[in-house]
């Protein structure tokens, strides 16, 4: 059998350090990657340059090294947040990337115990740096990728939705456990893992059974999340809940007002407003201001009205 490979973000090595995995690089869309460093082999300045004066932005690591790369890279993040002497740019753009590279793996293997740990891991690197820094926070929400997979937009999710939060929900002693709160909206879609992608990527409407399906991905969710032993009921109301809206409207319990968690009603601004702001095979993105004005206009029921409008407000402050 030939061996296949995913994508790495160039981002997510770090120099003067060995990486226990091959790196590969794709020379054409038409022919495999070619071995472009063997494993244990240092991971240089001059390295890093080269491919940069190159131009490349992903390097390809061989699929059965995969648990050695995601060891790797989540130490690799720690490091980089930790580092004082890294420019919060760097800092906001090795989390990005390495836990949408993580998120990926984790939406086709999604019970991977370990996987869902390192995703956790890495996404709190990602909500203590935008607790501590609005900077970060604005650099993070420049970062957010338009166009639209499941594993991007579930940092998206996260990175919209804790900024919200730090808004709305202020980080006082034993109230708010961003972390937790985090992790929960970075797994917010997980159930979507046991839909097939014809379902999850159909351009037209869903036919009934279809969106019967769809409609199960919050319980799926949560099953997974429980049989993982991943479940906390913080996490648990926001994958469960974030398709509910303030009107009763919602799935799959039909909540409304206050019966809707308070982060899941924060998730369900987030969510939706990544879903219409990204590029979709059958349509164009929305830019923000449009976004946020369909959102007001066509389903300003769906939403807790004080959290949108303070939503409003992180987009204008943005642009300041
Ligand atoms: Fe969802
Ligand atoms: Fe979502």
């Amino acid at each position: 059998m030939s061996e296949s490979y995913f994508p790495i973000s160039l981002h997510s090595l770090r120099v003067d350090t060995v990486p226990p995995f091959d790196l590969y690089l794709l020379h054409s869309s038409s022919s495999p990657p070619v071995l472009y460093r063997h494993k244990d082999t240092q991971f240089t300045e001059e390295v890093l340059e080269k491919l940069k004066q190159n131009d490349v932005q992903n390097l390809f690591v061989p699929r059965h090294q995969r648990e050695d790369y995601f060891g790797y890279s989540s130490k690799m993040v720690a490091e980089t947040v930790r580092d004082p002497d890294a420019p919060v740019e760097k800092k906001t753009r090795v989390v990005y990337d390495t836990t949408a590279t993580i998120m990926e793996d984790l939406f086709v293997s999604p019970r991977s115990n370990i996987r869902i740990q390192q995703a956790k891991d890495t996404i709190n690197q990602a909500v203590d740096l935008m607790a501590n820094d609005q900077e970060a926070t604005r650099k993070m929400i420049f970062l957010t990728c338009h166009d639209y997979y499941t594993y991007t937009h579930s940092v998206n999710v996260t990175i919209f939705a804790t900024a919200l939060m730090q808004k709305v929900l202020p980080h006082l002693p034993g109230e708010h456990n961003y972390q937790v709160i985090g992790e929960g909206f970075l797994l917010h879609d997980i159930g979507k893992s046991a839909i097939p992608p014809g379902v999850i990527n159909k351009p037209g409407k869903l036919d009934d059974e279809e969106w019967r399906l769809m409609r199960r991905h919050p319980q799926i969710g949560q099953e997974i999340l429980n049989s993982t032993r991943h479940g906390d009921p913080i996490i648990d109301a926001i994958v469960l809940q974030h398709h509910e809206k303030m009107n009763g409207q919602g799935y799959p319990h039909g909540l409304r007002d206050d019966e809707i968690h308070p982060y899941a009603r924060i998730c369900a601004l987030a969510d939706v407003f990544d879903a219409i702001t990204t590029v979709r095979s059958y349509r164009d993105p929305m830019p923000t201001a449009v976004a946020l004005k369909v959102m007001r206009d066509e389903m300003g029921e769906h939403f807790d009205w004080d959290y949108f409008n303070e939503f409003v407000k992180l987009f204008g402050e943005l642009n300041e």
